[in-house]
């Protein structure tokens, strides 16, 4: 009798128990407040009631199913709760999703949707949908309903056809899931920046977005786990949420109690959601912190500044912290022809009065609409497409130190002093960008002293692909050259780059710089000189070495970079006695600001670029021993959408270089990967790759590292030179220089993954697998990269793309 009611109970267990693996319920089931739920197909995620801590009001919620702290993903019935279990869920026969309370028919909140052959389904994405029979289309689903947060797969913005916006209510408190007083909604106005309401007010403002950031240069780059996708059309403008790296759960969510967004990933070890970004980071994200037209600029004391033709409003309250006043123009305009349009680099685009004509993407059309209205006080290409006019004061403006976008202010003639029109004396190399691949003019490369000179577009007006870009570049004289460099004596000579010496020197105010000098006497290296300086001049990065300008005359082509005193990493890392300058913490901040500027290259700068050349000797350290990634010779751009090329033209250092690129030529963003794989295990071990010898084996260092590590003994790796060893970092980085030097290119990471890993103690790894190259005797030996080079063969990638035009 005993046995048979334990069976009973049992069964009845096992009842429910089928019900709560379930995905789908249909109108006649019930899903009731009694621990019933229902579990997506893979686990992911689960639906069913719950009350916030501290409270007693029951509501339905998805969650994460595996993440032992609860944070609803949505709630049904935010504005009205349960007040006790008697609840339950139902789906209609008309497709209604309903929750009823105290076993009555009274609704307390329904979807209002309707279907005619209606289920209800928790789908693998926590999407909780109606579905119509077979019907593709949802009838109703959850991710148009946002409620605080976004996660993977959901979308933000406004549909102008059906006069919809999809934006984030912050919950009431931490207790109360309720229609909060902070919203998050993106600008109606054709423009990707979203706004952060309390009430009516914006708090804080983020964008706009420039195709690859938000704003300036703070986007969620170095969390790169989740990331916002904007697109922007005539009848759309909207941001979709993708995870980069799912290996744990993510959310995009306003704090309950700030309204602030964040990104929260859930941290399995700690066993707790950590708080990876947030957008709110110094004073000049507070929206207009600086008043209307003044320019915050959070790397100065005082953040506060007028843009240059600009003075304060009122002059004694500039002196103050907080100036809400802001600027107005020094001169007044009238609008007459004189006027000018000044141009202002690395700002975050104001907000205020301004409207954006879609089809106008170059940026002398820009103006020319901008000067023909008087209303028109400011304009600027948005990076995203289209040109943006604004009228009235420019509120919110900010300055980056490192990415943002230019924007062109329309001021008297009188500002611009004798030059007239703002034409400044700068070198402006054209270059057609076709489908985002930049060519390169091998046979006639434009530099145009003017502006007006510029060569036209060829494409037409119908080819939207076919966009015309400035890189400007300051110019130095021959002479100003010859003079800071002791007219290039030998004693200045500090190193042979890949197409010639290289030269310390020192110009007139004081600044030292680093002079690359092409040899005049070989056609040699014309190409990887005209590459550099399209690409460098674009690329703006801390840890990328800076290019100050050009020097070309008559014969002469060089390059003048910002100077690295510490020279470069592989006289340290390989060297007895300098090694010991780098202990690890110091080597730990070299790896992860190679990743940065890495990252930067294949992801966070406008074209993605292949560096094709990484080693230790590229890799430049400054006074404080930052890494800086120099040497673009060989480098790269890729299509938004390509992602691997052939090359017959294999350069590139052996020792660095992956196996697909050295024996078929292909190369890609991860085949970077691998080299800088190698150069992590190499700074880790003192070693280098090439030229490593070991008593006991015939390996590489790569395939050194790897015996070790499958040996389990991976700490024998290190440099015995190295203090201050963080031994959980150490294998970290042996572990993430393994998976980079992976034989076939797609087990490789992103170096996003790269850099969440680096980043995050507890993200867990997939096994190395076996390195490329594992032996050293792969590979007949030649060392530097220059010697590779075949200067006959100039039908490069590039090349052969225009003419099959
Ligand atoms: C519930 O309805 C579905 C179809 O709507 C049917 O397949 C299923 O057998 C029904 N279940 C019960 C227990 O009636
Ligand atoms: C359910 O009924 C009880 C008593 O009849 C009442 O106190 C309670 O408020 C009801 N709950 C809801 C959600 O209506
Ligand atoms: C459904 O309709 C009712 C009545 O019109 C309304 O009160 C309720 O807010 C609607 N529910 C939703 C989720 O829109
Ligand atoms: C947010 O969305 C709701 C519902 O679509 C809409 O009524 C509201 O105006 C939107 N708020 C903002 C600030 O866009
Ligand atoms: C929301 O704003 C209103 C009006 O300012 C205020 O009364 C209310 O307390 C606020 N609610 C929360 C949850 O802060
Ligand atoms: C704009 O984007 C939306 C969403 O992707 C799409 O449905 C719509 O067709 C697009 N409109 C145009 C004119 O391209
Ligand atoms: C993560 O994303 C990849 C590709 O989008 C997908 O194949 C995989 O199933 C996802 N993993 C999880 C755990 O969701
Ligand atoms: C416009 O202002 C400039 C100086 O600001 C002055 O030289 C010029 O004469 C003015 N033009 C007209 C039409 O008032
Ligand atoms: C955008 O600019 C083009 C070229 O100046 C013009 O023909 C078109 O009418 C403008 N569109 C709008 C919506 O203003
Ligand atoms: C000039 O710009 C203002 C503000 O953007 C706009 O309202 C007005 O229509 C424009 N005038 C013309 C002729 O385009």
């Amino acid at each position: 009798m005993k046995f048979l009611l334990i069976l009973l109970c049992f069964s009845l267990i096992r009842f429910h128990d089928s019900l709560a693996a379930d995905d789908t319920i249909s109108p006649n089931q019930t899903l009731l407040d009694t621990g019933q739920t229902l579990v997506s197909i893979g686990e992911k995620f689960e639906l069913g009631f719950f009350s916030p801590q501290n409270s007693k009001n029951r509501y339905v919620g998805i969650w994460f199913k595996n993440v032992a702290d609860l944070i609803p993903v949505w709630v049904a019935n935010r504005d009205s709760p349960l007040l006790d279990s008697s609840g339950a869920l139902k789906i209609t026969e008309t497709g209604n999703i309903v929750i009823v309370g105290n076993q009555t028919d009274n609704f307390i909140w329904s979807s209002n949707s309707s279907a005619k052959y209606p289920t209800l389904q928790l789908l693998d994405t926590g999407n909780l949908v109606v579905k119509d029979g077979s019907s593709e289309n949802y009838a109703w689903q959850s991710f148009d309903h946002p409620r605080d947060l976004v996660i993977a797969g959901m979308t933000l913005g406004w549909d102008y056809v059906n006069g919809r916006s999809l934006n984030l209510t912050s919950w009431s408190s931490p207790q109360d899931p309720s229609t909060g007083n902070f919203t998050y909604a993106l600008d109606p106005r054709l423009l990707p920046q979203v706004l952060l309401f309390k009430g009516r007010d914006i708090l804080v403002r983020n964008g706009p977005y420039d195709g690859v950031r938000i704003g300036g240069d703070r986007p969620l780059k170095d969390y790169a786990v989740f990331r916002p996708n904007y697109n922007v059309n005539e009848t759309h403008v909207y941001a979709t949420f993708s995870d980069v790296d799912n290996s744990t759960a993510n959310m995009f969510r306003l704090n309950p109690s700030s309204g602030s967004p964040e990104l929260l990933r859930w941290n399995q070890g700690r066993s707790e959601w950590v708080t990876v970004y947030s957008v709110q980071k110094d004073d000049c994200d507070t929206y207009e912190r600086c008043g209307p037209n003044g320019l915050c600029d959070s790397s100065q004391n005082r953040v506060c500044q007028c843009p240059t033709g600009f003075v304060p409003k009122v002059p004694e309250e500039w002196n103050r912290i907080d100036s809400s006043s802001g600027c107005v123009l020094k001169t007044r305009l009238n609008c007459s022809a004189s006027e000018g349009f000044k141009k202002f680099s690395g700002f975050k685009l104001p907000y205020g009065e301004f409207s954006v004509n879609w089809t106008v993407v170059r940026n002398d059309e820009c103006e020319s609409i901008c000067r023909r209205n008087c209303s028109c006080l400011a304009y600027a290409v948005a990076l995203v497409g289209g040109c943006v006019v604004w009228s009235g004061d420019m509120l919110d403006m900010r300055l980056f130190t490192d990415g943002g976008q230019d924007l062109y202010i329309r001021m008297a003639a009188s500002e611009f002093g004798s030059d007239g029109n703002g034409k400044r004396t700068a070198v402006i190399i054209s270059v057609s960008v076709v489908a985002g691949f930049v060519v390169l003019f091998l046979f006639g490369w434009y530099i145009v002293r003017k502006r007006n000179s510029r060569r036209p577009s060829t494409g037409g007006d119908r080819d939207p692909v076919l966009v015309e870009e400035d890189v400007e570049l300051p110019s130095f004289g021959f002479d100003t050259i010859a003079k800071a460099t002791n007219n290039f004596s030998s004693t200045n000579k500090i190193g042979e780059g890949g197409f010639g010496p290289v030269y310390k020197g020192m110009l007139s105010t004081e600044q030292e710089i680093a002079v690359k000098r092409l040899s005049k006497d070989s056609g040699q290296g014309l190409v990887e000189f005209h590459n550099e300086i399209i690409l460098i001049a674009k690329l703006q990065h801390r840890n990328l070495v800076r290019l100050l300008g050009c020097c070309i005359q008559g014969e002469e082509r060089m390059l003048i970079y910002e100077y690295m005193p510490n020279r470069s990493l592989d006289l340290y890392i390989f060297n007895q006695t300098r090694g010991t300058a780098l202990d690890w913490r110091k080597r730990f901040d070299i790896i992860v600001g190679i990743a940065r500027g890495l990252l930067y290259l294949h992801r966070d700068s406008r074209l993605k670029i292949i560096h094709r050349d990484l080693k230790a000797s590229n890799i430049l350290l400054d006074h404080e021993m930052n890494p800086k990634i120099s040497d673009f010779g060989l480098a790269r751009i890729f299509r938004g959408d390509q992602t691997e090329v052939n090359t017959k033209r294999v350069v590139g250092t052996y020792g660095y270089m992956s196996p697909e690129y050295a024996i078929d030529g292909q190369f890609s963003v991860k085949s970077d990967v691998f080299s800088f794989g190698v150069m992590v295990l190499e700074i880790v071990s003192g070693e280098k790759n090439r030229g490593f010898a070991h008593p006991d084996h015939e390996l590489n260092l790569l395939g050194h590292a790897w015996k070790l590590w499958n040996e389990g003994r991976p700490m024998e790796l290190v440099d015995i030179l190295m203090e201050n060893i963080a031994k959980s970092e150490v294998l970290r980085c042996i572990e993430v220089g393994l998976l980079c030097v992976q034989k076939r290119p797609e087990d490789r990471p992103s170096m996003s993954s790269v850099l969440s890993m680096l980043d995050n103690e507890n993200i867990s790894f997939s096994q190395p697998k076996q390195p490329g190259f594992y032996t050293e005797r792969s590979f007949t030996e030649t060392d530097s990269s220059s010697s590779l080079y075949m200067p006959n063969v100039s039908a490069e990638i590039s090349f052969t793309k225009i003419q099959s035009r």
